[in-house]
C-alpha cells in the first residue's frame, strides 16, 4: 500500500467524499466573467478551479500558421504555480503540452472554422486550483469561452471522466481516487451526434468494465451539458 493510500474506496455504497459511485462532484459555470477577452468562463468542478478565455477570430502571429480556407485554433492549458499542492514551475512542460493538444482536439470538431479564413481564434485555459480531472474541467471552460465569444459552433462540448476504485466503477473521480484507483477514462462528446472528441486511458479495466465506465462518463458529460446550456442561459436569457 502506498503513503495516503486509503484501505477502502467505498464504504457502506458511499466514496470516502460521500458521493455515490454514479454522482458528480459540485459544478457552477459561469460566462463571460473577463472584460478584456472576447469570450470567458469561469468553472469550479469539485476542487478544480479554472478560468478559459477566448481571443478571435484575428489576425494570425506567425502569418505562416494561416491558412487559406479556414481559421486555426490554438488552446493553451497551463497550471498556475499554486494551483497545486507542491509549486508547479511556470511553464509549458510535457503534460501541459499534451493537454493543450487534445482540448484543440476536443474541440475542433464543433467550430466553424472555415468560416474565418487566414483567422486565429485563441482559447487559453488557466487552471488556478487543481484537483483532478482538469483536461475535462479546461475542456467545459474553453467550449464556453467559445461560445461566449460568439464563435459559431455546431454544439458545446461536454467532458466528464469515469473510472475504477477500489474494483467499482465510478463516475468524475476525486483526487485521491484518481492518486490510488485503478484507472481512469476522460472522454469529450459533441451531444445528439454521437461523436467522441476525446478519449484517453490511464490504467487498467477488466474485461466488460470499459464499456461501463465509458458509457457512465458519457452519462457524466450529459448532465454536464445541461449545466452548460443553463449557464448560458443565465447570461444571455432565452427558452
Ligand atoms: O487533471 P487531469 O486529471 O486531467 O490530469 P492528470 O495528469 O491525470 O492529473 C491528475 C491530477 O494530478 C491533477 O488534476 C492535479 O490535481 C494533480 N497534479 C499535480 O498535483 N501536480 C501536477 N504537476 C500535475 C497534476
Amino acid at each position: 500500500m502506498k503513503i495516503g493510500e486509503p484501505e477502502k474506496f467505498i464504504i457502506d455504497g458511499k466514496r470516502l467524499d460521500g458521493r455515490k459511485p454514479g454522482e458528480l462532484r459540485k459544478v457552477k459555470i459561469e460566462v463571460g466573467v473577463l472584460k478584456k477577452a472576447d469570450g470567458s468562463a469561469y468553472v469550479e468542478w469539485g476542487g478544480n478551479k479554472v478560468l478559459a478565455a477566448c481571443y478571435g477570430p484575428r489576425e494570425v502571429h506567425p502569418k505562416h500558421l494561416a491558412r487559406a480556407d479556414r481559421a486555426i485554433l490554438r488552446c493553451t492549458y497551463s497550471m498556475a504555480p499554486f494551483s497545486v499542492t507542491d509549486r508547479k514551475r511556470p511553464g509549458p512542460d510535457r503534460r501541459s503540452i499534451e493537454i493543450s493538444k487534445v482540448t484543440r482536439q476536443a474541440l475542433e470538431p464543433v467550430v466553424f472554422t472555415n468560416l474565418f479564413p487566414r483567422t486565429a481564434i485563441d482559447v487559453f485555459i488557466e487552471i488556478l486550483q487543481a484537483q483532478a480531472g482538469t483536461r475535462c474541467t479546461g475542456i467545459v471552460a474553453a467550449s464556453m469561452a467559445l461560445a461566449d465569444a460568439g464563435i459559431p459552433m455546431r454544439n458545446l462540448v461536454p467532458a466528464c471522466a469515469a473510472g475504477k476504485v477500489g474494483g467499482e466503477i465510478v463516475l468524475d473521480l476525486s483526487d485521491v481516487e484518481d492518486n490510488f484507483g485503478e484507472a481512469d477514462l476522460p472522454v469529450a462528446i459533441v451531444p445528439q451526434k454521437d461523436e467522441v472528441t476525446l478519449i484517453q486511458m490511464d490504467g487498467n479495466f477488466e474485461k466488460g468494465e470499459f464499456e461501463k465506465a465509458f458509457k457512465l462518463a458519457v452519462e457524466g458529460c450529459m448532465k454536464i451539458y445541461e449545466i452548460q446550456k443553463e449557464a448560458l442561459k443565465k447570461r444571455y436569457g432565452g427558452a
